[in-house]
C-alpha cells in the first residue's frame, strides 16, 4: 500500500471485532514500529501482548470506567469545548474507554528505556525517549491501518502506571507512554471528521 494511502486511512478506531489479529500479521506490524526515527540508536522499545479477556481484565482494572455516555455532554460542556469536530470526538470516545481496551484484538503496552524521571525533565533533550516511543507507535499505526487493523492510544494515569508496571513486572528503568489497543474495526464503525485544517494557514516562511 502507498504510504500516503495509509497515512489517510488511519483514524482511530474504538469498537472492534472480536477477530484476533494472526501473530505472524502483529510481528509485521511492529517491526514497522521498530522502524522508526530514535534518539539514541539503540531503541530500547519492548511491547507486552494481551490477547485474552482475563488478563486485560486484569490489567485494565476500572481505567475510563467512570464515564458514560451520559454524563459526556456535561464533561465536554465542563471542559469549556467549543469546536464541533472537537466535541464530536469527545462525545464519541468518553464512553467507550474501558471496552475499547477490553475488546481490541490485542492490547499492547510499549514500553521504553528511560533513566531519570521523565516527569522531572531537565530539558527537552531529556524527553527524547518519550518522543522516540511515540514515532513508534505512530509507525505501528500506520502499519496496521494497511493490514486493515486500526486502534487507539491512552495515556495512564499516574495510578494507572504503576499498576501496569506491578501487573506486568516492567523493569524499574522503563516507562509506559501508553496503552495501545489494536483491532479490526467493527462494520458499522463511525470515523469522525478531522477538524478541517488548510495547511496553508499553517505554514511560515522565513519567520512566524
Ligand atoms: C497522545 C494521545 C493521547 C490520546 N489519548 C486518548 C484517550 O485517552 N482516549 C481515546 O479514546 N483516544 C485517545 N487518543 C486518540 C485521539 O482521541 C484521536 O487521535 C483523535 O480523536 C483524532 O482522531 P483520529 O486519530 O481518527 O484522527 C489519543 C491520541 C494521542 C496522540
Amino acid at each position: 500500500m502507498d504510504i500516503y494511502e495509509a497515512i489517510y486511512l488511519r483514524r482511530t478506531v474504538r469498537v472492534f471485532q472480536t477477530k484476533k489479529i494472526e501473530m505472524e500479521t502483529l510481528k509485521k506490524i511492529l517491526n514497522a514500529g521498530l522502524q522508526a526515527p530514535t534518539n539514541d540508536h539503540m531503541r530500547y522499545w519492548d511491547f507486552i501482548i494481551l490477547q485474552d479477556q482475563a488478563s486485560k481484565i486484569n490489567l485494565i482494572g476500572s481505567v475510563g470506567q467512570n464515564r458514560t455516555s451520559e454524563n459526556a455532554l456535561d464533561l465536554v460542556d465542563a471542559w469549556g469545548l467549543v469546536d464541533t469536530y472537537q466535541r464530536e470526538m469527545y462525545l464519541e470516545a468518553i464512553s467507550k474507554q474501558y471496552q475499547m481496551l477490553l475488546n481490541s484484538g490485542c492490547l499492547i503496552i510499549p514500553c521504553f528505556r528511560q533513566k531519570h524521571s521523565l516527569l522531572k525533565p531537565e530539558n527537552l533533550s531529556s524527553l527524547n525517549g518519550l518522543a522516540s516511543i511515540w514515532c513508534c507507535i505512530e509507525n505501528i499505526l500506520l502499519a496496521a491501518a494497511a493490514e486493515g487493523i486500526y486502534g487507539v492510544t491512552r495515556i495512564p494515569s499516574g495510578e494507572d502506571s504503576l499498576h501496569l508496571k506491578n501487573v506486568l513486572k516492567i523493569p524499574s528503568d522503563y516507562e509506559v507512554p501508553c496503552y495501545l489497543a489494536l483491532g479490526y474495526p467493527e462494520e458499522e464503525v463511525r470515523k469522525l471528521q478531522q477538524h478541517p485544517i488548510n495547511i496553508e494557514d499553517r505554514m511560515h516562511f522565513d519567520k512566524w
